[in-house]
């Protein structure tokens, strides 16, 4: 496992986006996944900088969506998708037809999940996975309890999960209970991973993550067992 550590979230953001300018510009139509939730925003901005600067071509990259609550439409204001196409891939210029979408709305989920990781299996899975790191140790949705061969699913949200929803809609009853996830299986399988983990409210479950024992319990335990994993945290979240 690979480590970088950073000053600050800005210098993390910058690393990250140094990691994935690298391995894009040797493989311009990759297999790529990123997170949602706030570690990715900087990352982001940083993307987009580096595109308008001429930096950085994402015209060709292949992405699939990692996780969204279920059921939410497209157009809901929780949805992930919606949340990602407007802070992302919009300002980025990738367009729908470049996307694989999780079927937040679907109707019969079960199926949809399955033509994902169809679809995924078709491309030889990713090519690079960003994951960030939930507070309880998710990646994706992923929730604990999860094994290393869960496919992508519909899955209960742990109440860690709810509580933050809680926190981004309002109330409860705004709040999901429910989320649709890349699968453990489908990440874990990813040709290159990198973790991305910023602040000292990550530092235990990072450590946990890291240096624990491989446990359903912490999902991203099981990233000791993944080749080519590269950690790109700030000091605020690294303890040796
Ligand atoms: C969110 C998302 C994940 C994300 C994680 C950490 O709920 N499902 O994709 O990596 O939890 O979020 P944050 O970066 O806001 O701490």
């Amino acid at each position: 496992m690979n480590e970088i550590i950073t000053e600050d979230y800005a210098a993390m953001s910058r690393a990250a986006a140094d990691w994935f300018c690298e391995r894009v510009a040797k493989k311009p139509d990759a297999v790529v996944v990123f997170p949602t939730g706030s570690t990715p925003v900087g990352l982001f901005k940083e993307l987009i900088a580096r595109r308008k600067a001429g930096q950085f071509d994402p015209s060709r990259l292949r992405i699939f969506q990692m996780d969204d609550y279920y059921p939410v439409d497209p157009a809901d204001p929780r949805s992930l998708y919606g949340w990602l196409k407007l802070e992302f891939l919009d300002p980025l210029g990738i367009p729908e037809s470049q996307v694989v979408p999780l079927p937040g709305n679907a109707p019969d989920p079960v199926a949809a999940c399955f033509r994902y990781d169809q679809a995924l299996a078709a491309v030889g899975g990713y090519d690079l996975a960003i994951l960030g790191l939930g507070p309880n140790g998710h990646i994706g949705f992923n929730d604990p309890p999860a094994q290393p061969t869960d496919p992508t699913r519909v899955l209960n949200l742990s109440q860690s999960s709810i509580e933050t929803g809680i926190k981004s809609w309002g109330s409860r009853q705004a709040t999901p209970t429910q989320a649709i996830s890349a699968g453990m299986a489908q990440l874990l399988g990813a040709k290159e991973i990198a973790l991305i983990v910023s602040g000292s409210h990550k530092r235990d479950i990072l450590r946990q993550s890291l240096r624990g024992p491989l446990t359903p319990n912490v999902p991203a335990s099981y990233l000791q067992q993944s080749a080519n994993v590269t950690v790109i945290a700030d000091q605020a979240a690294w303890t040796e």
